[in-house]
Protein backbone atom coordinates (compact mmCIF):
# COMPACT_ATOMS: atom_id res chain seq x y z
CA UNK A 1 0.00 0.00 0.00
CA UNK A 2 1.38 3.31 -1.06
CA UNK A 3 0.47 5.49 1.86
CA UNK A 4 2.02 2.40 4.70
CA UNK A 5 2.70 6.09 6.12
CA UNK A 6 -0.76 7.36 6.01
CA UNK A 7 -0.52 10.03 3.13
CA UNK A 8 0.63 10.35 -0.85
CA UNK A 9 4.10 11.49 -1.76
CA UNK A 10 5.69 8.73 -0.45
CA UNK A 11 8.28 7.87 -2.95
CA UNK A 12 10.36 5.64 -0.70
CA UNK A 13 7.50 3.26 -0.55
CA UNK A 14 7.04 3.86 -4.38
CA UNK A 15 10.27 2.73 -4.83
CA UNK A 16 9.46 -0.36 -3.28
CA UNK A 17 6.57 -1.55 -4.31
CA UNK A 18 7.37 -0.87 -7.88
CA UNK A 19 10.81 -1.41 -8.54
CA UNK A 20 11.98 1.85 -10.23
CA UNK A 21 14.06 4.44 -8.90
CA UNK A 22 11.87 7.22 -7.02
CA UNK A 23 13.10 10.11 -9.28
CA UNK A 24 11.34 8.07 -11.91
CA UNK A 25 7.84 8.69 -10.91
CA UNK A 26 5.39 11.08 -11.62
CA UNK A 27 3.82 12.15 -8.63
CA UNK A 28 -0.05 12.86 -8.18
CA UNK A 29 -0.97 11.50 -5.23
CA UNK A 30 0.45 14.63 -2.84
CA UNK A 31 -0.67 17.96 -4.16
CA UNK A 32 2.29 20.24 -4.59
CA UNK A 33 2.08 23.46 -6.85
CA UNK A 34 3.98 22.60 -10.07
CA UNK A 35 5.52 26.46 -10.63
CA UNK A 36 7.44 25.91 -7.47
CA UNK A 37 9.77 26.11 -5.75
CA UNK A 38 10.10 30.14 -6.44
CA UNK A 39 13.57 30.78 -8.08
CA UNK A 40 15.11 32.76 -4.81
CA UNK A 41 15.68 29.32 -2.92
CA UNK A 42 18.41 28.46 -4.72
CA UNK A 43 20.60 31.26 -4.08
CA UNK A 44 19.37 30.95 -0.04
CA UNK A 45 20.19 26.99 -0.57
CA UNK A 46 23.85 28.23 -1.63
CA UNK A 47 24.63 30.93 1.00
CA UNK A 48 22.61 29.45 4.03
CA UNK A 49 25.29 26.48 4.65
CA UNK A 50 27.56 29.39 6.79
CA UNK A 51 25.23 30.18 9.16
CA UNK A 52 24.20 26.52 9.99
CA UNK A 53 26.46 26.71 12.80
CA UNK A 54 24.33 29.32 14.92
CA UNK A 55 20.66 28.92 16.16
CA UNK A 56 18.14 30.08 14.44
CA UNK A 57 15.88 32.60 15.78
CA UNK A 58 13.86 30.82 18.55
CA UNK A 59 10.98 33.36 17.89
CA UNK A 60 10.82 33.45 14.02
CA UNK A 61 10.37 37.25 14.09
CA UNK A 62 11.55 37.99 10.66
CA UNK A 63 8.84 35.35 8.75
CA UNK A 64 6.25 36.80 11.48
CA UNK A 65 6.97 40.18 10.52
CA UNK A 66 6.56 39.71 6.77
CA UNK A 67 3.47 37.23 7.49
CA UNK A 68 1.70 40.01 9.95
CA UNK A 69 2.26 42.43 7.03
CA UNK A 70 1.18 40.49 3.97
CA UNK A 71 -2.10 39.51 6.11
CA UNK A 72 -2.38 42.42 8.12
CA UNK A 73 -2.54 41.31 11.40
CA UNK A 74 -0.15 41.36 14.78
CA UNK A 75 2.55 39.11 14.73
CA UNK A 76 1.62 38.27 18.35
CA UNK A 77 -1.47 36.50 16.62
CA UNK A 78 1.09 34.33 14.06
CA UNK A 79 3.06 31.26 15.87
CA UNK A 80 5.21 29.54 12.99
CA UNK A 81 5.69 25.65 12.86
CA UNK A 82 7.32 22.55 11.72
CA UNK A 83 4.71 21.87 8.55
CA UNK A 84 0.78 22.48 9.60
CA UNK A 85 1.84 19.21 10.59
CA UNK A 86 2.80 20.14 13.69
CA UNK A 87 0.52 23.37 14.35
CA UNK A 88 -2.19 20.50 14.19
CA UNK A 89 -0.82 18.69 16.95
CA UNK A 90 0.19 21.68 19.10
CA UNK A 91 -3.52 23.01 18.65
CA UNK A 92 -5.39 19.71 19.60
CA UNK A 93 -2.70 19.13 22.58
CA UNK A 94 -3.59 22.52 24.15
CA UNK A 95 -7.04 22.50 23.32
CA UNK A 96 -7.72 19.38 24.05
CA UNK A 97 -11.67 18.93 23.48
CA UNK A 98 -13.45 16.05 24.70
CA UNK A 99 -15.66 15.33 21.76
CA UNK A 100 -14.41 17.11 18.31
CA UNK A 101 -16.79 17.42 15.61
CA UNK A 102 -14.98 16.38 12.06
CA UNK A 103 -16.75 16.79 8.72
CA UNK A 104 -15.60 13.26 6.95
CA UNK A 105 -13.69 12.52 4.43
CA UNK A 106 -10.83 14.68 5.69
CA UNK A 107 -7.22 14.83 6.82
CA UNK A 108 -6.02 11.84 8.68
CA UNK A 109 -3.91 14.12 11.11
CA UNK A 110 -6.78 15.42 12.50
CA UNK A 111 -8.28 12.65 13.98
CA UNK A 112 -4.61 10.86 15.05
CA UNK A 113 -4.09 14.53 17.26
CA UNK A 114 -7.33 14.04 18.23
CA UNK A 115 -6.40 10.38 19.80
CA UNK A 116 -3.29 11.16 21.20
CA UNK A 117 -4.98 13.47 23.36
CA UNK A 118 -7.38 11.35 24.47
CA UNK A 119 -10.53 12.86 22.92
CA UNK A 120 -13.32 11.02 21.16
CA UNK A 121 -14.79 12.30 17.52
CA UNK A 122 -17.89 12.82 16.52
CA UNK A 123 -18.84 12.27 12.65
CA UNK A 124 -19.94 14.93 10.13
CA UNK A 125 -20.88 13.13 7.45
CA UNK A 126 -20.01 15.10 4.39
CA UNK A 127 -22.15 13.68 1.33
CA UNK A 128 -21.75 12.94 -2.14
CA UNK A 129 -25.19 13.85 -2.80
CA UNK A 130 -24.24 17.42 -1.97
CA UNK A 131 -20.91 16.63 -3.93
CA UNK A 132 -19.26 16.86 -0.32
CA UNK A 133 -20.42 20.22 0.89
CA UNK A 134 -21.07 21.26 4.21
CA UNK A 135 -24.51 21.33 5.06
CA UNK A 136 -25.80 23.56 7.66
CA UNK A 137 -28.56 20.70 9.18
CA UNK A 138 -25.39 18.48 9.70
CA UNK A 139 -23.51 20.61 11.40
CA UNK A 140 -26.85 22.11 13.82
CA UNK A 141 -27.16 18.12 14.50
CA UNK A 142 -23.71 18.43 16.07
CA UNK A 143 -23.94 21.98 17.56
CA UNK A 144 -24.58 20.20 21.45
CA UNK A 145 -22.62 16.96 21.02
CA UNK A 146 -19.06 18.51 20.52
CA UNK A 147 -16.80 20.72 22.27
CA UNK A 148 -14.57 21.94 19.12
CA UNK A 149 -14.78 21.86 15.47
CA UNK A 150 -11.75 20.50 13.09
CA UNK A 151 -12.47 20.95 9.36
CA UNK A 152 -10.49 21.65 6.74
CA UNK A 153 -11.15 24.67 4.42
CA UNK A 154 -10.86 23.70 1.94
CA UNK A 155 -10.98 20.08 2.77
CA UNK A 156 -8.60 17.69 1.71
CA UNK A 157 -9.50 15.26 -0.25
CA UNK A 158 -12.68 16.69 -0.86
CA UNK A 159 -11.42 20.25 -2.52
CA UNK A 160 -14.23 21.68 -1.33
CA UNK A 161 -14.56 25.31 0.39
CA UNK A 162 -16.79 25.55 3.43
CA UNK A 163 -20.12 27.56 3.22
CA UNK A 164 -18.81 30.93 4.65
CA UNK A 165 -22.37 30.95 6.29
CA UNK A 166 -21.95 27.86 7.97
CA UNK A 167 -18.64 28.98 9.63
CA UNK A 168 -20.37 32.18 10.73
CA UNK A 169 -23.39 30.40 12.38
CA UNK A 170 -21.33 28.01 14.09
CA UNK A 171 -18.69 30.67 15.68
CA UNK A 172 -22.00 32.20 16.59
CA UNK A 173 -23.35 29.79 18.66
CA UNK A 174 -20.15 29.85 20.71
CA UNK A 175 -18.54 26.53 19.90
CA UNK A 176 -14.27 26.79 19.46
CA UNK A 177 -13.77 26.29 15.71
CA UNK A 178 -10.28 25.36 14.67
CA UNK A 179 -9.86 25.81 10.57
CA UNK A 180 -7.13 24.43 8.65
CA UNK A 181 -6.74 26.50 5.65
CA UNK A 182 -3.42 24.41 4.30
CA UNK A 183 -4.89 24.63 0.52
CA UNK A 184 -6.39 28.66 0.74
CA UNK A 185 -3.38 30.25 -1.04
CA UNK A 186 -4.37 28.03 -4.39
CA UNK A 187 -8.24 29.61 -3.93
CA UNK A 188 -9.14 32.71 -6.44
CA UNK A 189 -9.91 35.50 -4.21
CA UNK A 190 -8.39 34.16 -1.22
CA UNK A 191 -9.23 37.52 0.63
CA UNK A 192 -13.08 36.35 0.73
CA UNK A 193 -13.20 32.89 1.63
CA UNK A 194 -10.17 33.26 4.39
CA UNK A 195 -11.16 33.57 8.17
CA UNK A 196 -7.21 34.30 8.57
CA UNK A 197 -7.97 37.97 9.94
CA UNK A 198 -10.91 37.15 12.20
CA UNK A 199 -9.14 34.32 14.09
CA UNK A 200 -5.98 36.90 14.73
CA UNK A 201 -8.61 38.47 17.49
CA UNK A 202 -10.66 36.09 18.36
CA UNK A 203 -11.08 33.63 20.85
CA UNK A 204 -12.90 31.04 19.50
CA UNK A 205 -11.24 30.63 16.04
CA UNK A 206 -7.99 29.14 15.35
CA UNK A 207 -6.55 29.31 11.64
CA UNK A 208 -3.75 27.04 10.55
CA UNK A 209 -1.76 27.65 7.28
CA UNK A 210 0.71 25.47 5.19
CA UNK A 211 3.28 27.25 3.46
CA UNK A 212 4.61 23.54 1.98
CA UNK A 213 2.03 22.69 -0.55
CA UNK A 214 1.79 26.60 -2.45
CA UNK A 215 5.36 27.05 -2.53
CA UNK A 216 6.12 23.51 -2.99
CA UNK A 217 8.48 23.22 -0.24
CA UNK A 218 7.29 20.00 1.26
CA UNK A 219 11.15 18.82 2.04
CA UNK A 220 11.60 21.79 4.79
CA UNK A 221 8.50 21.98 6.54
CA UNK A 222 6.93 25.19 7.29
CA UNK A 223 3.47 26.24 8.19
CA UNK A 224 2.11 29.29 10.58
CA UNK A 225 -1.20 29.13 12.50
CA UNK A 226 -2.75 32.51 13.39
CA UNK A 227 -5.58 32.78 16.78
CA UNK A 228 -6.16 35.20 19.59
CA UNK A 229 -2.25 36.02 21.30
CA UNK A 230 -3.11 34.26 24.23
CA UNK A 231 -3.38 31.09 23.12
CA UNK A 232 -0.40 31.51 20.56
CA UNK A 233 1.54 32.21 24.26
CA UNK A 234 -0.03 29.18 25.17
CA UNK A 235 0.76 26.82 22.45
CA UNK A 236 3.95 28.35 22.08
CA UNK A 237 4.70 27.30 25.37
CA UNK A 238 4.24 23.81 24.37
CA UNK A 239 6.46 23.86 20.75
CA UNK A 240 10.15 22.02 21.16
CA UNK A 241 12.39 25.14 21.12
CA UNK A 242 13.89 25.84 17.62
CA UNK A 243 11.48 23.91 16.39
CA UNK A 244 11.92 25.96 12.74
CA UNK A 245 14.90 25.55 11.52
CA UNK A 246 17.40 28.44 10.10
CA UNK A 247 16.65 27.33 6.06
CA UNK A 248 13.37 27.13 7.10
CA UNK A 249 12.50 30.34 8.33
CA UNK A 250 15.11 32.03 5.03
CA UNK A 251 13.61 30.43 2.38
CA UNK A 252 9.69 30.86 4.56
CA UNK A 253 10.38 35.30 4.22
CA UNK A 254 12.02 35.35 0.85
CA UNK A 255 8.96 33.36 -1.25
CA UNK A 256 6.95 36.17 0.39
CA UNK A 257 8.55 38.65 -1.48
CA UNK A 258 6.62 39.81 -4.50
CA UNK A 259 3.82 38.68 -6.35
CA UNK A 260 4.92 36.97 -9.74
CA UNK A 261 5.07 33.66 -8.21
CA UNK A 262 1.24 33.97 -6.91
CA UNK A 263 0.07 35.21 -10.18
CA UNK A 264 2.11 32.80 -12.57
CA UNK A 265 0.01 30.17 -9.92
CA UNK A 266 -3.60 31.65 -9.93
CA UNK A 267 -2.95 31.80 -13.81
CA UNK A 268 -1.93 28.18 -14.42
CA UNK A 269 -4.31 26.60 -11.81
CA UNK A 270 -7.26 28.50 -13.66
CA UNK A 271 -6.91 26.89 -17.58
CA UNK A 272 -5.26 24.08 -16.20
CA UNK A 273 -8.13 22.80 -13.45
CA UNK A 274 -10.40 23.03 -16.46
CA UNK A 275 -9.09 20.84 -18.41
CA UNK A 276 -8.40 18.18 -16.39
CA UNK A 277 -11.40 17.79 -14.93
CA UNK A 278 -12.97 18.22 -18.36
CA UNK A 279 -10.37 14.89 -18.98
CA UNK A 280 -11.42 13.19 -16.28
CA UNK A 281 -15.02 13.50 -17.30
CA UNK A 282 -14.76 12.14 -20.81
CA UNK A 283 -13.08 9.48 -19.15
CA UNK A 284 -16.23 8.59 -18.44
CA UNK A 285 -15.20 9.16 -14.20
CA UNK A 286 -17.61 10.77 -11.37
CA UNK A 287 -15.29 14.04 -11.01
CA UNK A 288 -16.07 15.76 -8.15
CA UNK A 289 -15.99 20.15 -8.20
CA UNK A 290 -12.55 21.62 -6.65
CA UNK A 291 -11.93 24.62 -4.87
CA UNK A 292 -8.05 24.38 -5.34
CA UNK A 293 -5.29 22.44 -6.75
CA UNK A 294 -6.12 18.35 -6.66
CA UNK A 295 -9.31 16.44 -8.14
CA UNK A 296 -11.76 13.95 -6.04
CA UNK A 297 -13.03 11.16 -8.51
CA UNK A 298 -14.44 8.18 -8.37
CA UNK A 299 -14.86 5.44 -10.59
CA UNK A 300 -18.76 4.76 -11.86
CA UNK A 301 -20.01 1.06 -10.46
CA UNK A 302 -20.80 0.02 -13.79
CA UNK A 303 -17.56 -0.07 -14.70
CA UNK A 304 -16.69 -2.17 -11.75
CA UNK A 305 -13.58 -1.14 -10.78
CA UNK A 306 -11.22 -0.17 -7.79
CA UNK A 307 -9.08 2.18 -6.94
CA UNK A 308 -6.71 -0.24 -5.70
CA UNK A 309 -6.27 -1.80 -9.06
CA UNK A 310 -6.10 1.43 -10.71
CA UNK A 311 -3.32 2.94 -8.33
CA UNK A 312 -1.63 -1.10 -8.94
CA UNK A 313 -1.68 -0.43 -12.61
CA UNK A 314 -0.83 3.31 -12.71
CA UNK A 315 2.17 3.14 -10.09
CA UNK A 316 3.90 -0.31 -13.02
CA UNK A 317 3.75 2.73 -15.41
CA UNK A 318 5.59 5.45 -13.04
CA UNK A 319 2.62 7.48 -12.45
CA UNK A 320 1.54 7.63 -8.49
CA UNK A 321 -2.45 8.53 -7.36
CA UNK A 322 -3.83 8.38 -4.29
CA UNK A 323 -6.21 6.03 -2.69
CA UNK A 324 -8.86 8.03 -1.34
CA UNK A 325 -10.64 5.07 -0.58
CA UNK A 326 -8.48 5.19 2.72
CA UNK A 327 -10.23 8.18 4.47
CA UNK A 328 -12.92 7.50 6.29
CA UNK A 329 -16.27 8.58 4.84
CA UNK A 330 -15.22 7.08 1.24
CA UNK A 331 -15.79 3.89 -0.95
CA UNK A 332 -13.32 1.62 -2.68
CA UNK A 333 -14.06 3.58 -6.38
CA UNK A 334 -12.80 7.14 -4.68
CA UNK A 335 -9.06 8.58 -6.29
CA UNK A 336 -7.18 11.69 -5.47
CA UNK A 337 -4.96 13.52 -8.22
CA UNK A 338 -3.33 16.45 -7.96
CA UNK A 339 -3.34 19.16 -10.48
CA UNK A 340 0.02 19.69 -12.18
CA UNK A 341 1.45 21.54 -15.74
CA UNK A 342 -0.43 19.65 -18.94
CA UNK A 343 2.57 17.82 -20.17
CA UNK A 344 2.26 15.83 -16.98
CA UNK A 345 -1.64 15.95 -17.07
CA UNK A 346 -1.65 14.64 -20.72
CA UNK A 347 0.38 11.51 -19.50
CA UNK A 348 -1.96 11.29 -16.01
CA UNK A 349 -5.04 11.34 -18.69
CA UNK A 350 -3.36 8.41 -21.12
CA UNK A 351 -2.58 6.52 -17.92
CA UNK A 352 -5.59 6.79 -16.58
CA UNK A 353 -7.31 5.78 -20.16
CA UNK A 354 -4.98 3.00 -20.74
CA UNK A 355 -5.42 1.58 -17.20
CA UNK A 356 -9.62 1.47 -17.34
CA UNK A 357 -9.18 -0.33 -20.58
CA UNK A 358 -6.79 -3.27 -19.40
CA UNK A 359 -8.82 -3.07 -15.88
CA UNK A 360 -12.34 -3.27 -18.22
CA UNK A 361 -10.52 -6.05 -20.66
CA UNK A 362 -9.34 -8.45 -17.96
CA UNK A 363 -12.76 -7.64 -15.78
CA UNK A 364 -14.57 -9.05 -19.23
CA UNK A 365 -11.94 -12.00 -19.45
CA UNK A 366 -12.96 -13.43 -15.68
CA UNK A 367 -16.96 -13.45 -16.51
CA UNK A 368 -15.97 -14.86 -19.66
C1 LIG B 1 -5.25 19.42 4.63
C2 LIG B 1 -3.82 19.37 5.05
N1 LIG B 1 -3.44 20.05 6.14
C3 LIG B 1 -2.16 20.04 6.57
C4 LIG B 1 -1.20 19.31 5.91
C5 LIG B 1 0.20 19.31 6.42
O1 LIG B 1 0.94 20.26 5.74
P1 LIG B 1 2.48 20.54 6.08
O2 LIG B 1 3.28 19.95 4.99
O3 LIG B 1 2.59 22.03 6.16
O4 LIG B 1 2.77 19.89 7.41
C6 LIG B 1 -1.55 18.59 4.77
C7 LIG B 1 -0.55 17.78 4.05
O5 LIG B 1 -0.84 17.01 3.19
C8 LIG B 1 -2.89 18.62 4.34
O6 LIG B 1 -3.29 17.93 3.26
Amino acid sequence: MLERYGHGGDLWTAEEAFGRPRDQFLDFSSNMNPLGPPPAIRGIWMDAWRDVVKYPDPAVRELRHKLAQKYKIEMESILVGNGAAELIDLTARVLKPAVTGLARPSFSEYEEAIHKTGGRIYNIPLRSSHQFELQQPDVEAALSAVDLFFLGHPNNPTGRLLPRHVVESLLESGRSCVLDEAFMDFVPDEQEHSFLKLASTSRKLVVIRSMTKFYSIPGIRLGFMVAHPDLIREIRQQQVQWSVNYLAQRIGTAVLEGEEFELASRHWLQDEKAWLTGQLRQLGLDVVPTDVNFVLFSFPPELGLTIKQAQKHMGQMGILIRDASLFEGLNEQYGRVAIRLREDNERLIEGLRQTVAALAQNRGRTHD
